[in-house]
């Protein structure tokens, strides 16, 4: 089938590199930002055909005047389908045979990613610990998953801000129209990913907002109920920052760089930090539908704080989904595309999704931690040699994440994708 990407025309530049390599890569086109001054709202779709595994096909088309400003089809909220008491899924929500949750056998129940305590991680020299940094490398390596303790970010913190969006998703959905986001900038309250007409849609609504840089971290677009909101939410996301970056050394480290390597290829201090709440409502019919379908993050590293009461997280390993057990107080930490573009693919993104059932509603808050949107992010000059070549080729953050805001979760096609033509 065909479909759409969007880019949009005042990024930077780019351009398309030969189609034998697939579909969508891009590099500085100093021809086009020319025009992308010209006409600020102007996207350039470009179409792709021939979705075969191996050969895309591509083609180009400008539609003037073309804007990403609105959802291509009027927004239903998860939340008033659920409390109509519908007793059959809308056709919108129910999932392709071979996507739904029954289709791929479940791992033992009792199966789990790894479990690691950071308590004692930085000696008191400063040092790592290092039977924790070789835990760390292995869960990067082999499950790009795993669950931290003792991380440092208080419990009731944790609490509070889970509790405080719970609140806020259990306003009645015209109190949170005020704000309801667009595909230009997914900011604010919404209820899909991707713009592709006639998508089976997830069943969850979610909440976006930045936190860093600053100059992109705006109140106005925050939530204003319940009151404690705002304030619980900023520092919150401090502390994860924080704990985010006691975690880019130990990775840099673990592939024996200096520290702040992984740091500085982010942009150091110009990192970008954003929060996706999630709010699954009851489901009548969970066998037929994803939560959240398959993807992998696009961005750095995610720190998952999810529901206290009620699993729905699974990780794909190898040919199985493993329904993610949370320990009390833990986060859920997974490695994104960037590092996996950055570690040469020595760390791994991996496939995840959300099942939702009938019995209860979930909430869940995933924090991004972001390499700076506008610096190329490429394989580091140091994991690369004749025989190992970069796998990948640069984009800036900004250019990749283009693909899942245009086209919606499509399991690890992009980053498999996006890879350094032979
Ligand atoms: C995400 C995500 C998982 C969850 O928001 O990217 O994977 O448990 N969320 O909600
Ligand atoms: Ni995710």
């Amino acid at each position: 089938a065909d479909f759409w990407i969007l880019l949009h025309h005042n990024l930077p530049s780019y351009k398309l590199l030969p189609p034998i390599i697939f579909y969508y890569l891009f590099i500085t086109n100093p021809l086009l930002s020319k025009t992308s001054h010209i006409e600020q709202e102007q996207y350039q779709y470009i179409k792709t055909k021939n979705m075969t595994k191996n050969k895309k096909e591509v083609n180009i088309e400008t539609r003037k005047g073309s804007t990403m400003d609105e959802w291509p089809e009027p927004i239903v909220r998860v939340q008033s389908l659920a409390e109509s008491n519908l007793s059959s899924l809308p056709d919108r929500y129910i999932k392709p045979a071979s996507q739904r949750p029954t289709t791929i056998e479940e791992a033992p129940a009792a199966t789990n990613i790894p479990i690691i305590d950071l308590e004692g991680l930085f000696l008191e020299d400063g040092s790592p610990d290092e039977a924790i940094m070789a835990q760390i490398s292995e869960a990067c390596r082999e499950w790009g998953f795993f669950q931290v303790l003792n991380h440092g970010v208080r419990p009731e913190l944790m609490d509070a801000a889970r509790e405080n969006w719970r609140e806020f998703f259990h306003l009645p959905v015209n109190e949170k129209e005020t704000h309801r986001n667009s595909p230009k900038t997914y900011e604010g309250y919404g209820s899909r990913l991707g713009v592709e007409k006639g998508a089976i849609l997830d069943w969850s609504d979610y909440y976006f907002l930045h936190l860093l840089p600053p100059h992109l971290k705006d109140f106005n677009k925050w939530p204003s109920f319940p009151p404690t909101i705002r304030e619980v939410i900023d520092e919150y996301g401090k502390e994860v920052v924080n704990l985010c970056g006691r975690i880019m050394k130990v990775l840099s480290l673990n592939l024996g760089l200096k520290e702040e390597k992984f740091q500085d290829a982010f942009g150091g201090e110009n990192i970008g930090a954003c929060l996706r709440v999630n709010y699954y409502p009851k489901c009548p019919r969970p066998e037929l539908a994803l939560g959240l379908s398959s993807h992998s993050d696009p961005g750095g590293m995610t720190i998952l704080l999810p529901d206290d009461q009620v699993f729905g997280l699974q990780v794909r390993k190898n040919d199985m989904w493993i329904t993610v057990k949370p320990h009390p107080h833990a986060f859920i930490v997974n490695i994104g595309d960037q590092i996996q573009i950055l570690s040469n693919s020595a760390y791994k993104s991996v496939e995840h999704r959300v099942i939702v059932n009938s019995e209860k509603e979930r909430v869940s808050l995933a924090f991004f931690y972001n390499p700076k949107s506008d610096i190329p992010i490429q394989p580091l000059q140091e994991l690369v040699s004749t025989h190992n070549p970069p796998l990948y080729p640069p984009m800036t953050f900004d250019q990749y994440r283009l693909f899942i805001r245009t086209q919606g979760p499509q399991g690890k096609s992009h980053v498999e994708s996006h890879v350094s033509p032979r």
